[in-house]
């Protein structure tokens, strides 16, 4: 395996994805080049949030890829195969009705279980590298938000880290090659199969305007389409919120 194949444990720091980058601009350490901490005490999510985790209780670390062979266009594809493998190994783990909540929250029985924060460097019109963050909630069983869930909540047993981290490793290599191998149609379809609300009708908030819409995908560089009425609309990241 290349991924952690290069492991650091730092047993705290502010955040994995912050403390690799600035690793990976100093040393240009190897590909697969993973860094673990115990204690994240300021970890970073998507659009500004935080990420919240109790130490020793769950997983958050980060590793780096090097995706030359994809443009900065087809970015991404990066995005639907760590979701992928992020859910993969939580249906491995049994979990019921595991979904990937567009662009990339892991969701089981509709509570976020996982969230993944991936920073790109880029050279020209390709990638270069990325730093891939993920956090899992493995066995903390009380949050501060509703919408929180755990490995440990679901299935009332405890979890190995260790163990586990290895596991999810391996599913993440195994969905990385197939991107690397140019799967992209596979990667794709097993997204889509795994999208939350996929043609289902829901409220969503657009634009301060409360729509009911139906989930129909994502187009080539991730915009979420969705019927409206009679039109078909592609939103950014910033441009709509899931509502019920
Ligand atoms: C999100 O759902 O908004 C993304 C959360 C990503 C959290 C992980 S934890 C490890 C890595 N380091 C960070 O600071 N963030 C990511």
């Amino acid at each position: 395996m290349f991924l952690g194949k290069n492991l650091f444990f730092v047993p705290e720091c502010h955040s994995t994805n912050t403390l690799l980058a600035d690793l990976a601009q100093k040393t240009n350490p190897i590909e697969g080049t993973l860094l673990i901490t115990a204690k994240q005490t300021k970890g970073r999510g998507q659009r500004g949030n935080g990420w919240e985790a109790e130490p020793n209780q769950n997983l958050t670390f980060s590793f780096l890829v090097k995706p030359s062979f994809l443009a900065v266009a087809d970015q991404f594809k990066l995005t639907m195969t760590v979701s992928l493998a992020v859910a993969d190994y939580l249906c491995d783990r049994n979990l019921d009705s595991v979904k990937i909540k567009w662009p990339n929250d892991v969701m089981v029985n509709g509570k976020k279980i996982s969230g993944i924060l991936i920073e790109n460097t880029l050279s020209g019109s390709q990638l270069q590298q990325c730093v891939v963050g993920i956090g899992l909630n493995v066995n903390q069983t009380v949050f501060s938000i509703e919408s929180a869930t755990s490995m440990k909540l679901i299935t009332d047993d405890e979890f190995a880290l260790d163990y586990e981290l290895n596991f999810l490793l391996e599913k993440l290599e195994g969905r990385y090659l197939q991107l690397r191998a140019g799967k992209f149609a596979e990667l794709e379809r097993n997204y889509l199969d795994m999208l939350y609300w996929k043609g289902e009708e829901h409220l969503f908030l657009v634009g301060g305007d409360t729509r009911m819409g139906a989930i129909e995908g994502v187009d080539r560089i991730g915009k979420l389409k969705v019927r409206m009425g009679d039109e078909t609309h592609f939103f950014g990241l910033k441009e709509i919120q899931f509502i019920k």
